[in-house]
């Protein structure tokens, strides 16, 4: 049976890991998280003392000794750095403030784009992040891009981190967010954008369930067409 991509891309806040691993769950698809391999590639460097702007020449070498992989189980999806479980690890201020530049570098983007393809190679997928319908799976069945005012985003994300207990203030937090989403959509490889056929679908005012619902039915009207 032909298999079916539904890919996810927003930026920050705008609601994408919950929706994505919600919908992944109801339809038993596998759930990917790429941000996820961006942090990992980012702790990897934090953890060995590597600064990427010094190591520009050995780059290649340096993601060599990188393997990311997933835990999955069945209630979650764990991203594993070199074969250990990282995933409370790439959620801190300090990794995410990192991933971004360093996932404008070609390298790391050639690297991860075709770990992502590999990972997704013949399966049922639900994957989010910022190219995943423009770059890595642009034949998928459903792109759908997420879009929330700036203020709510950044509201659902002092709400994950005072839940792990990461002290933040919003204003600090908004101007992060905001620098982060112009270098995520404004660098030369990959911006974060809508692909041409993706479904805006703005969540600042809709709630988590409303916002997975209405994928279902696109998904379902969109299976309608194909088969
Ligand atoms: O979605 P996130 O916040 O976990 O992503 C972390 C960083 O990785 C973010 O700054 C953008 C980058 N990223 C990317 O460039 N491409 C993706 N497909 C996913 C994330």
């Amino acid at each position: 049976m032909k298999k079916s991509i539904i890919t996810i891309d927003g930026p920050a806040g705008s609601g994408k890991s919950t929706v994505a691993r919600i919908l992944a769950e109801k339809l038993k698809f596998l759930y990917l998280d790429t941000g996820a391999m961006y942090r990992a590639v980012a702790l990897y460097f934090i953890k060995n003392n590597l600064n990427y702007q010094n190591e520009l020449e050995n780059l290649k070498s340096i993601l060599e000794n990188i393997n990311i992989s997933f835990h999955h189980d069945p209630d979650q999806s764990l991203v594993k750095l070199n074969g250990k479980i990282v995933e409370s690890e790439i959620r801190t201020p300090e990794v995410t403030e990192l991933a971004s530049p360093l996932s404008a570098l070609p390298e790391v983007r050639t690297r991860l784009i075709s770990m992502q393809r590999e990972i997704g190679k013949n399966k049922n997928l639900v994957c989010e992040g910022r190219d995943m319908g423009t770059v890595v799976f642009p034949h998928a069945a459903l792109k759908i891009f997420l879009v929330a005012q700036v203020d709510q985003r950044v509201k659902r994300r002092l709400l994950d981190l005072q839940k792990k207990g990461i002290p933040t203030d919003f204003a600090k937090l908004k101007k992060q967010m905001e620098i982060r989403d112009y270098r995520d959509s404004h660098r030369n490889l990959s911006p974060l954008k809508p692909a041409d056929d993706a479904v805006e679908v703005d969540t600042t005012s809709l709630s988590i369930q409303q916002v997975v619902n209405k994928i279902m039915q696109l998904f379902e009207k969109n299976l309608g067409k194909t088969q």
